[in-house]
């Protein structure tokens, strides 16, 4: 493949989780070995912590499963939308704040509630926001990001049409 697939999680501070999210989604991609097909970022609609490493919960946490954040945060911004081909919000109010930054139906389009692809839930519930919470807020956190990271890889491969040539190519 030649243009990669690129993904930004997107939630309210960037701190917690869409960081959490985009080091769960890289994780597993370099798991299947598919590192190459793909892009990933995350960012935040508010600019509270631009500049600042994720909460030190989140970052622990991360750590504990294996995962290892290296993220700054950053705001969200209109130019995300000519750059990336996945929006991933977090929960809905990201995503109405997201869609209403966008300019037309292709852009919004792009957007995406993450837990559509939580198989543990129906319909399209928020990723709770840990930041006022203990470690147990922010372990819950983790456990939805690691699981909705699967089924959006499913989704991924199979509206890309990502060939079992594809893998082939880059595992060489
Ligand atoms: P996040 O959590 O959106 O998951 O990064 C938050 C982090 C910071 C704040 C709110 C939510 N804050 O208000 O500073």
């Amino acid at each position: 493949m030649s243009e990669k697939i690129k993904v930004v999680f997107v939630c309210l501070g960037n701190i917690c989780r869409s960081p959490a999210a985009e080091g769960a989604f890289k994780h597993l991609v370099q798991k299947r070995g598919l590192e190459d097909l793909f892009e990933i970022d995350s960012a935040g609609t508010a600019e509270y912590h631009v500049g600042e490493p994720p909460h030190e919960t989140t970052t622990q946490v991360a750590r504990e499963r294996g995962i290892i954040l290296k993220h700054l945060c950053r705001q969200f911004q209109y130019a995300d939308f000519l750059k990336f081909d996945h929006i991933i919000a977090m929960d809905n109010s990201n995503y109405k704040n997201i869609l209403s930054m966008a300019r037309d139906e292709a852009q919004k389009k792009k957007v995406m509630k993450f837990r559509r692809f939580d198989s543990k839930v129906n319909g399209e519930p928020d990723v709770p926001d840990p930041y006022y919470d203990g470690i147990a807020g922010f372990e819950h956190v983790q456990d939805i990001v690691e699981r909705a990271s699967e089924g959006f890889l499913e989704w991924i491969l199979q509206n890309h049409s990502i060939s079992k040539q594809d893998f082939e190519e880059n595992e060489e």
